[in-house]
């Protein structure tokens, strides 16, 4: 089963309520559409009526039915203010400011997340990377017992002999630049929890990359690996997770047998753990553009989950990225 039916399958177990911030983009208007037809998610569109009804006219989409909310006239506006104010004062926002906030799509939408009006978020299809994630930073935060938000590319390689099936989870390949060593273990962490729901691999073997296996070469970055690995066996001792390790390592059972005797990782590994976004970001691309798989992103460690869109996104990217979210989001439950 692909990525997309397992969390297709998924969805329908438990409609989620989906906000879609960017409601007038004409894609995500036609992947709300989709997604309302099929009754897999509750998707809400927002911004003018007027202009969503107009993008919808434009691209032949059946918007009727779907929720459309425009942030500069809500009623729930001024809730959303004061709860926005109220998260942020400490950081120097004012009531005013908080005010104007919630008439930008993304922090209306940020809010209804917070306040459990919409279960989950998609956006980036027109914001970048960075202003999708901030508001969700802000206001959202990390869940519960986790201490970073992060990504995963989930890789589908056309060497069915790798990993899952051919199924990869790599990470961190999206958000943070330069982790320490305790951030790397809580991505590794999230990774996991990734390869686990929205991919349905059972039992994530998690390998730490590095440039050395098992104490091969010393140095300050290795180092730094070995001292993730060894606060990630902390953090969640019950995770076959091992390292330091070299790629090869990590993915070519015979290499790993010899390189990493008795790892319950070594040759196997369905998540990879790349030192630092460098690393990761070239990592999934070179997989992606030279290996020929699809590559997948979504972000993790939220406490509720949000999810940020390529801005050279399809409609059918969209779909999928959504469905991803309301998946994450019954996890959550
Ligand atoms: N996890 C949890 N919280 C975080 C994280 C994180 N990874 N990063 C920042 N925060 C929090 C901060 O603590 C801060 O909280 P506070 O305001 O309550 O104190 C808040 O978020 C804002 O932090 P800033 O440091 O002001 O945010 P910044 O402007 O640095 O933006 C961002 C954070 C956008 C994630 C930044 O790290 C970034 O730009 N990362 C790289 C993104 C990127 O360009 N990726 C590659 C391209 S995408 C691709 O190729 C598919």
């Amino acid at each position: 089963m692909s990525i997309f039916e397992h969390v297709k399958a998924k969805a329908r177990e438990c409609v989620k309520r989906i906000v879609l911030p960017e409601g007038d983009e004409p894609r995500t208007v036609q992947a709300a559409a989709k997604l309302a037809q099929e009754k897999l998610v509750i998707p809400i569109l927002l911004g003018g009526p007027e202009r969503i009804q107009s993008v919808a006219k434009e691209v032949g989409a059946d918007i009727s039915g779907i929720e459309c909310i425009d942030p500069k006239a809500s009623p729930k506006a001024s809730a959303y203010a004061e709860a926005l104010y109220e998260l942020r004062k400490a950081k120097g926002v004012t009531l005013e400011a908080a005010t104007q906030l919630v008439q930008d799509p993304m922090y209306y939408g940020v809010m209804m997340v917070k306040l459990g009006d919409a279960d989950g978020l998609v956006s980036g299809a027109v914001h970048s990377t960075g202003d999708m994630l901030r508001p969700a930073l802000q206001l959202i935060k990390t869940k519960p017992g986790n201490k970073v938000v992060s990504s995963s590319f989930l890789m589908d390689c056309p060497n069915k002999n790798l990993g899952h099936n051919g199924l990869l989870v790599y990470s961190d390949c999206v958000v943070v630049p330069c982790p320490t060593a305790e951030e790397l273990a809580y991505i590794a962490i999230s990774a996991a929890e990734t390869a686990r729901v929205l991919c349905g691999i059972e039992e994530p073997k998690v390998a730490m990359l590095s440039f050395s296996t098992k104490g091969s070469a010393k140095h300050e970055l290795v180092s730094k690996v070995q001292e993730a690995t060894r606060l990630a066996h902390e953090l969640a001792p019950e995770l076959a997770l091992d390292g330091e390790m070299q790629l090869d390592a990590a993915l070519v059972p015979e290499v790993g047998a010899s390189k990493a005797p008795g790892s319950p990782v070594a040759g196997h590994a369905n998540v990879l753990v790349f030192p630092d976004l460098q690393a990761g970001n070239i990592g999934y691309k070179m997989t992606q553009r030279i290996g020929g798989a699809t590559a997948f992103a979504v972000l993790q460690g939220l406490a509720k989950p949000c999810n940020d869109l390529s801005r050279g996104c399809s409609v059918d990217d969209i779909v999928a990225t959504v469905l991803c979210t309301a998946v994450q989001a019954q996890a959550r439950d």
